[in-house]
């Protein structure tokens, strides 16, 4: 899995495009392949673009020790922090899973969402089909530490 692409054929569009989504839940499908699932047997993707155009992807890491498990979410944007600094800044985030089963980001996720970007755009697919939400939406009076 490479750290950092440069998604360069988007640089000229809006951003969060609807090739941006496609993108984004294509990655994320390459992404699930690597997860970690041996006791929920729930594999799950996430892409993530940052604002300055560059894809992130995450998977989800299980243990044996259930609540130390990472979700898929974190990892790719703990992953793109270690890559890029504290400055890094969600554009979009996309998750898929294995059993295209309705699955919005769990509340540990939307508060490290919100945290890189109340504004960041969230792809997840919802009980009637997929959903686009932005990170402030999904997390109402997110804690700030001020
Ligand atoms: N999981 C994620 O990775 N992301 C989500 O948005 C929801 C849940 C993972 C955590 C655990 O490994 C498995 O799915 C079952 O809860």
């Amino acid at each position: 899995m490479k750290p950092a692409l440069v998604l360069k054929a988007h640089m000229s569009q809006p951003k969060s495009s609807n090739n941006v989504r496609k993108r984004l839940l294509l990655a994320a499908r390459r992404a699930m392949k690597n997860a970690y699932a041996p006791y929920s047997k729930f594999h799950v993707g996430a892409a993530l673009l940052t604002t300055t155009g560059k894809l992130f992807l995450g998977c989800n890491v299980e243990n044996a020790s259930y609540g130390v498990t990472n979700c898929a979410e974190r990892t790719a944007i703990f992953s793109a922090v270690a890559q890029l600094g504290p400055k890094m800044k969600i554009q979009a985030i996309a998750v898929v899973n294995n059993r295209n089963a309705p699955c919005s980001p769990c509340g540990a996720c939307r508060q490290v969402i919100y945290q890189f970007g109340a504004g960041a755009v969230v792809y997840f697919l919802g009980s009637s089909g997929w959903k686009r939400m932005s990170a402030a939406d999904l997390l109402p009076d997110g804690f700030r530490l001020s």
